[in-house]
């Protein structure tokens, strides 16, 4: 062994390279408060290692980049561990770097003769920042894409070269992939070389100088080794050891893959640009463009710190506390823009309910990306994109929850509510819903209300506008076509029969017939029972019921019920009556939103749109109709939690109300009172 080295020695002199690098002579002690450095240098390592790890695992394209990713993360072995040490390493370096510039700055290690490592170290510090920004977009997910579209629109606000700038990074002039194939490019190959060369450098004129020592007399001198060795080490050790109960516990996310079809208006950059972000929006800074917030005042601040060395010169002991003084506010500054950024975030509904979809989306795509059928060939973006349970909300949201709603929210989990009003204060007043709530439309639920709550069931739509007219107009003797909560054909037939219908004689004839009704939909996750929709058939078809309704049937009504959805559905044998042939299911469901204003619908009565397929494509229409019957593969992705408590709670007294015209305006002003009271008696 020592044969060997002394040849090596004899050959590159490592003894004395060894010697050199751990015997530097520490002044005053090893210390603490000169860790930072090597932290630096050891994530740097990692990130290194890890990296290369990611990259024989990973495949820069618009159809690969976030397939790669989630095998990392969701199937290599310990793929999630690996891509969770860099993600949370990178993280550790920019607080550590940004730690060790202040601490540069408080010990004035930046005085001369030190100005030119000093300068080296705020170059090195632009790098590992370009770094966390090329590094964002890799995954190729929602959340990656929009934030790092936000950078390149930053870069396109350069002064004079702007625009050359921003096609220069993005790879053209649009953003796609080859931008991601050059980002990849200079997140693993030009910045990390770059990032070598200058810590180098860094490293070797460091040592040319030595440590800047605060306070020499703090201990005896003593050598690098073995004192300061330890420090370091322990200092590593625990920024690993961060780094990787981060990694285990709270997983690296990966958001849905990247659509440029979808905004996603949860987008933010990595929360250490917080700061930059929440600045650019305050309207002052808005109102100076974006060159002004996002490039000149960011370049004067990074001009003022390169110019410490010289300000200290100038000025002396006086510069120095300029330079101190200017830190700390930057700090605080970063601190507190942050802080409020996470404030603002946190009380900004449309944000977290932009977040909540995000999270619904990621979980959703990498279910699908394990499940049975795997990534398509063209890319995981179609998981999202042909699934319903994705996409009906969606379709939901912007064709019908202007006035249906979904469990009370509008399908994407929110609840509608009307704008304040000049003037006004508070929460804005909830939104009136003035059709059924359709979020168990088709269940045994929805069935059960149909048979036993009629009235109640369709209490919405007496909020609607023609509602209160329709009234009018009857009371005033005209003969008005429209639904009547409060007294169609219907609602009086199903009031006439309550007290049957709610007997115990006819309790199993109910569950029977509501069964029937639920299988007529026939929901895809659901079983049926099959002698239950027999009795219930009969008890519709037939009427086989007991007391008082024996011999009615839903069929003297409505003589389609029972029999199949016609294929080719036209109005010739109509009764009046609405049709009930399958009624609930996907066939009778398309059939109806095409055209609810059919004889075989609700006919003149009808107050719904129709949805040509100008309006909603047959593609959405199956879409939408495929969530609304629940078919499409079962999730374990949480769904939007109910709103109807909060719905019903701001409604109040309207379930019972007939609402004229004057009242509405009366219960809208009075919606608008603070609500921390308790909800209205009904
Ligand atoms: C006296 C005639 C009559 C009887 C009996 C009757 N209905 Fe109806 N039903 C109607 C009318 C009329 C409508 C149209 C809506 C309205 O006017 O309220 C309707 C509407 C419906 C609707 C909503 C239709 C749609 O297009 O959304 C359902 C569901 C329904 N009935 C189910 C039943 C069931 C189940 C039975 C048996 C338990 C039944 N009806 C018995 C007359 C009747
Ligand atoms: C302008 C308001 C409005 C919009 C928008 C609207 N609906 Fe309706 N919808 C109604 C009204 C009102 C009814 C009750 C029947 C009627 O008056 O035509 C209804 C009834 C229904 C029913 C039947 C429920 C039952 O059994 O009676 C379904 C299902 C339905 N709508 C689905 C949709 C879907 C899906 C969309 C979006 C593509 C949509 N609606 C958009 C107003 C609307």
């Amino acid at each position: 062994m020592n044969a060997l080295l002394s040849w090596l020695d004899n050959r590159v002199g490592v003894k004395s390279l060894v010697h050199e690098a751990l015997y530097e002579r520490v002044p005053g002690g090893a210390r603490w408060r000169y860790v930072w450095g090597s932290t630096l240098v050891f994530t740097f390592a990692v990130q290194v290692i890890t990296g290369f790890m990611l990259w024989s695992a990973y495949s820069p394209s618009t159809r690969t980049a976030w397939e790669s990713v989630y095998y990392i993360q969701h199937e290599m072995f310990l793929g999630y561990v690996i891509r969770g040490l860099h993600h949370y390493s990178a993280q550790a370096m920019v607080v550590l770097m940004a730690i060790h510039l202040m601490q540069v700055v408080i010990d004035g290690a930046y005085k001369a003769p030190r100005e030119i490592n000093f300068w080296l170290g705020i170059v090195l510090m632009m790098i590992v920042l370009g770094l966390s920004l090329t590094g964002y977009l890799l995954p190729w997910d929602q959340k990656g894409y929009y934030a790092t579209q936000v950078t390149t629109n930053i870069m396109s606000a350069t002064p004079v070269v702007g625009a050359e700038v921003q096609i220069l990074a993005q790879g053209g002039r649009d953003y796609g992939h080859l931008t991601l194939t050059r980002f990849f490019a200079m997140h693993a190959g030009i910045l990390p070389a770059m990032l070598v060369g200058f810590l180098a450098l860094h490293i070797y004129v460091f040592r040319r100088h030595g440590l800047t020592v605060h306070d020499p007399k703090h201990a005896p001198d003593t050598t690098f080794w073995p004192d300061q060795v330890l420090k370091d080490a322990v200092a590593c050790l625990a920024v690993l050891a961060t780094v990787l109960i981060l990694a285990v516990l709270r997983p690296a996310e990966l958001s849905a893959p990247a659509d440029p079809a979808v905004k996603f208006d949860a987008a933010r950059p990595e929360w250490y640009f917080l700061f930059l972000f929440r600045f650019l929006r305050f309207h002052a800074v808005e109102a100076l463009g974006l060159t002004f917030g996002a490039i000149i005042v960011p370049g004067v601040i990074m001009g003022i710190i390169a110019v410490m060395p010289l300000t200290e010169r100038l000025l002396g002991r006086f510069g120095h506390l300029v330079n101190k003084g200017f830190m700390w506010l930057l700090a605080l500054g970063v601190l507190a823009l942050t802080v409020l950024a996470f404030y603002e975030d946190a009380n900004d509904r449309g944000h977290q309910a932009a977040l909540a979809e995000a999270h619904r989306d990621a979980g959703r795509a990498i279910e699908l990306a394990k499940g049975p059928d795997k990534i398509p060939v063209e890319g995981a973006v179609t998981l999202l994109r042909q699934d319903p349970f994705t996409q009906g909300p969606r379709l939901f949201a912007q064709h019908c929850a202007s006035c249906h709603r979904w469990n009370g929210h509008d399908g994407r989990g929110s609840l509608i509510t009307d704008a304040l009003q000049p003037g006004q204060s508070g929460a804005p007043p909830m939104t009136p819903p003035t059709a059924a709530d359709l979020g168990n439309f088709g269940s045994r639920e929805w069935m059960r209300a149909i048979v036993l709550d009629y009235s109640n069931h369709f209490r919405w739509l007496k909020n609607a506008g023609w509602y209160a007219e329709a009234r009018q107009k009857t009371a005033a003797g005209e003969s008005v076509d429209f639904v009547d909560p409060d007294g169609s054909e219907m609602a009086n037939w199903t009031a006439d029969n309550t007290e049957s219908l709610k007997s115990a004689e006819n309790a199993d004839n109910v569950t029977a017939l509501v069964e029937f009704l639920a299988a007529e939909a026939g929901h895809a996750q659901t079983q049926y029972d099959a002698a239950l929709v027999q009795k219930g058939r009969g008890l519709a078809t037939e009427g086989s019921w007991a007391g008082a309704l024996s011999g009615t049937s839903c069929a003297s009504c409505h003589e389609t019920i029972g029999q199949d959805f016609p294929t080719a559905p036209d109005d010739s044998s109509a009764s009046g009556y609405p049709i009930m042939a399958k009624y609930g299911s996907a066939a009778w469901l398309k059939d109806f939103i095409r055209n609810p204003g059919a004889a075989r619908h609700y006919g003149a009565k009808n107050r719904m749109p129709a949805y040509a397929p100008q309006q909603l494509s047959d593609t959405d229409l199956d879409l939408l109709v495929r969530w609304m019957t629940k078919s499409y593969a079962a999730s374990t992705v949480p769904d939007y939690p109910s709103q109807l408590e909060a719905l019903n709670a701001a409604m109040g007294g309207s379930t019972t109300a007939a609402p004229a015209a004057a009242d509405k305006s009366e219960a809208k002003t009075e919606e608008t009172a603070p609500k921390a009271e308790e909800p209205k008696a009904q």
